[in-house]
């Protein structure tokens, strides 16, 4: 395998939300293969802020798989070719000699973009602050045991945890559905007996949340699921439809 790869890049380039967009295409000259995706856009960058060029505007903090915040489509994939990989963790050794990459924001009218790759993901937040915490003061850590929780739910409620936010499952969707993101923030607490007060609350108020941020339905594409980085299952969206028709039969009826 080589050690260094050209490429071109095809960026899509914003002002910001209003403004039209375009690609523009961008040599990519002996890149690293040992670099990450991000990695390889630094270098682009620094290469054109030496020719007194506008660099690449796109998202990133932690570049370790945890914060979500490196959200890009490459050739059309969310989180690009590797499987339950983040963009920050996917390398350049996964492309060949020459090829053509089209790098883009996420696609969502709820995600508008600021600037180039870089989408605002506040409607994540607004919908998180709508329920998706417990309010109870939880002090300090108890004893791993102190809690009886059944094995299988805590399992569940990790696996649900996993989710870093990052809205690619919104990016993959031809609806943009925020419901597995949604389901695994709604069904993580819910699995818990910490969770259990806020239960109907949380969501209610979450999903509410998400309608009105204008995310549309899950009608079981099952594309959220194949570009998860943290592989949260579409069997979630079932727990969080169940958590909601339990959540409206109580406040319909009464406890
Ligand atoms: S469910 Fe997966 S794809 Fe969606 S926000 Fe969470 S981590 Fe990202
Ligand atoms: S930059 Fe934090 S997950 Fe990629």
């Amino acid at each position: 395998m080589k050690s260094a790869l050209n490429l071109t890049l095809r960026i899509w380039r914003q002002r910001d939300a209003g403004a039209p967009g375009a690609f523009a295409n961008y040599p990519a000259e002996n890149i690293p293969t040992d670099c990450s995706f991000l990695e390889m856009l630094d270098i682009v960058n620094e290469r054109l802020v030496a020719k007194n060029e506008e660099p690449i505007a796109f998202d990133h903090d932690c570049r370790e798989g945890i914060c979500g915040m490196c959200s890009l489509v490459i050739n059309g994939v969310a989180h690009g070719p590797e499987r339950a990989t983040t963009t920050c963790q996917l390398h350049m050794r996964h492309f060949t000699d020459g090829q053509i990459i089209h790098v883009e924001p996420w696609r969502s009218n709820s995600f508008p973009v600021i600037k180039d790759l870089i989408v605002d993901r506040g409607a994540f937040e607004r919908i998180q602050q709508a329920g998706g915490f417990i309010t109870a003061r939880a002090g300090s850590a108890p004893d791993g045991n102190a809690i009886p929780i059944p094995k299988g739910d805590a399992d569940l409620a990790m696996d649900a945890a996993a989710c870093i936010g990052c809205g690619a499952c919104v990016a993959a969707c031809p609806n943009s559905s925020a419901m597995l993101f949604v389901a695994a923030k709604v069904s993580h607490l819910a699995l818990l007996p910490q969770g259990a007060a806020e239960r109907t609350r949380r969501v209610l108020g979450m999903v509410k949340a998400m309608d009105a941020e204008g995310f549309g339905n899950c009608s079981n594409y099952y594309e959220c699921e194949a570009v998860c980085p943290v592989e949260i299952k579409s069997s979630t969206i079932a727990m969080l439809n169940r958590e909601y028709s339990l959540a409206v039969l109580k406040d319909t009826v009464g406890k």
